[in-house]
């Protein structure tokens, strides 16, 4: 994407910074090289695999744009846009809210036959970020901007559940405008947990603020929002809340149930992958925009260290595949000390019948959940996806991911992409686990059911590991239905042909995360928004099995 109003040299020292090596953060200042777009050129000739020469070479070319103004495949072979993709710009717009005048962000779900409108008339933090990437890839930076300034302040408020007062760091996981039509005044009221169901705060907000604001500013080459002390300061708040000190063990982010896009109980407290996939694309965004003066340096610091930490941690202890599986059913328990090969005394009994028929001979992935004789093997598909997008995963480690999805792809994208996690949990584990959830019975809502949102990021990963057939078609699946069913939040069942139990209609990020797939796979440069190039210094230090070298 063209930047035309800045100076070229600081349109570039972000993206230098992306394939920074760490360690070389702590000594240098941040690049300044003059190049012409702010996209990232070795990732698009790293991803090239998939795209022909010249589709790539289009995408490169100054002056290319997104396909909304100038799709550069119908300029190529001059066919129409699905008409899908005009009715869905449509009812994003209409999904905007305004305040004092000025766009700031888009409501959840824009369903007028639903009675219960419950939390999702207002701007979900979590739900705005393919909303913000449309507007991003079709040209218009200034909701995006505004949204992230208008968090940047709530983030400010005093937050409080009863008596108990949260972390300064905070930020909303919704925000609802108020129109006084008498008064002619807006205000604004925001969630940070203490009216949420389950009154937990949102651990992933913050992460997805600091990632947007990565985005927007790879996207439009204007470094001076990220640059203003606020932004800084707000970075660094959010960076407090996670890198401070405590008693833990592992560098894995300790958190409760419920604190994510899985916002209700899942059994996925602890050290869910979801989280810790942010957690680290969010560290490395940070790094990339964090001065160098002296309180960002102290940052800076702490980041590196937790990055190094982070990825051997996960890389060897998430991942599972044919090898690692069977090595942990051969495991002994109850070994002590520093040779312990089963250092979370894992008990080989506690692994899931269905795991062994769904491991394919080929593939791998990050599990749920890792903590002291606790994996949850369960596949969870937002934190598979950002592991990839982020670098987290090695280069054949996401490999292994797309081999796995492709090799079951009945089970994990069936009719309707994407699951949720793979698989359901039922009976009187779902008794125990969900504390009886009506909402959350099997291969429902978080519990196994199908999300279009998850198209934007699974399409991501696609471009990036070189496979975008695979996106296109998942794409086709979601061209099929999810128009003529109103763009549902979510579907039911195994192989997620059923609209949801409860799902809202024309559910906004049902409907973004469409159009992100779409741009994407129009013009791949994009995904230099949402995509971290691998970094060498973070090689893994165990091989583990097969998938990793083939
Ligand atoms: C549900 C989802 C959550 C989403 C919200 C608004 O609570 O679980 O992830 O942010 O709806 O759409």
């Amino acid at each position: 994407m063209e930047c035309p109003k800045e100076p070229l040299e600081s349109q570039c020292s972000l993206s230098e910074m992306d394939d920074f090596d760490l360690t070389r953060a702590l000594d240098k200042p941040r690049l300044k090289i003059e190049r012409k777009r702010s996209f990232d050129e070795r990732s698009m000739s790293e991803l090239s695999t998939g795209y022909s020469r010249h589709d790539l070479d289009m995408a490169h070319s100054p002056g290319s744009r997104s396909f909304v103004d100038t799709p550069l495949s119908y300029v190529r072979n001059s066919f129409e846009p699905h008409p899908m993709v005009a009715e869905a710009w449509e009812a994003l717009r209409r999904s905007m809210v305004f305040f004092r005048g000025q766009p700031v962000g888009t409501i959840a779900a824009y369903d007028h036959a639903s009675e219960e409108v419950l939390n999702y008339d207002q701007v979900f933090v979590r739900d705005f970020v393919p909303s913000a990437l449309a507007f991003l890839m079709n040209g218009e930076p200034d909701i995006v901007k505004n949204f992230l300034l208008k968090t940047l302040q709530l983030q400010g408020w005093e937050k409080r559940v009863d008596r108990f007062k949260l972390g300064e760091g905070v930020m909303p996981a919704s925000f609802k405008v108020l129109h006084d039509p008498v008064r002619k005044t807006d205000t604004i009221v925001a969630d940070f947990g203490e009216s949420a169901i389950g009154r937990v705060a949102p651990v992933d907000s913050g992460f997805w603020w600091i990632i947007l604001l990565r985005a927007y500013t790879k996207s439009t080459g204007d470094l001076t929002l990220s640059e203003t002390p606020e932004c800084q300061r707000g970075i660094r708040l959010i960076l407090s809340l996670c890198l401070s000190e405590g008693f833990d063990t592992f560098p894995t982010l300790l958190c409760a149930d419920g604190c994510s896009m899985v916002d209700r109980r899942m059994g996925v407290y602890g050290y869910p992958i979801e989280i810790q996939a942010l957690f680290f694309m969010a560290l490395r965004s940070a790094l990339s925009m964090l001065k160098h003066d002296e309180e960002g340096r102290e940052f800076i610091e702490k980041i590196v260290k937790r990055l190094h930490a982070l990825s051997f941690h996960m890389r060897n202890y998430f991942w599972l595949d044919f090898q690692q599986l069977n090595d942990i059913y051969r495991y002994k328990t109850e070994e002590y000390s520093h040779t312990a090969v089963n250092k979370f005394n894992v008990m080989p009994d506690s692994i899931p019948d269905w795991v062994f028929d769904f491991m394919p001979l080929r593939g791998g992935y990050f599990v749920g959940n890792v903590s002291p004789a606790r994996m949850d093997f369960r596949w969870f598909s937002l934190g598979n996806c950002v592991a990839i997008l982020s670098s987290l995963a090695t280069p054949d480690q996401s490999m292994a991911i797309m081999d796995l999805l492709e090799q079951r792809w009945e089970e994990l994208v069936g009719e309707m992409p994407l699951k949720i996690c793979y698989p359901c949990i039922e009976s009187n584990e779902w008794r125990i686990v969900t504390g009886c959830d009506p909402k959350n019975t099997r291969w429902s809502y978080h519990n196994g059911g199908s999300w279009p949102v998850l198209l934007w990021m699974l399409t991501a990963a696609c471009i990036k590991t070189g496979r975008p057939q695979i996106a296109r078609r998942a794409i086709d699946l979601i061209e099929s239905r999810l128009h003529r069913d109103c763009w549902p939040e979510y579907y039911d069942g195994k192989l997620g042909r059923y609209v949801g139990k409860q799902a809202r209609k024309y559910q906004t990020w049902s409907i973004a995360g469409y159009l992100v797939a779409k741009m994407m796979l129009e013009d791949p440069s994009h995904i230099g928004m949402i995509s971290l190039e691998e970094d060498k210094q973070m090689k893994p230090v165990l091989k583990r099995s097969a998938s990793w070298t083939c």
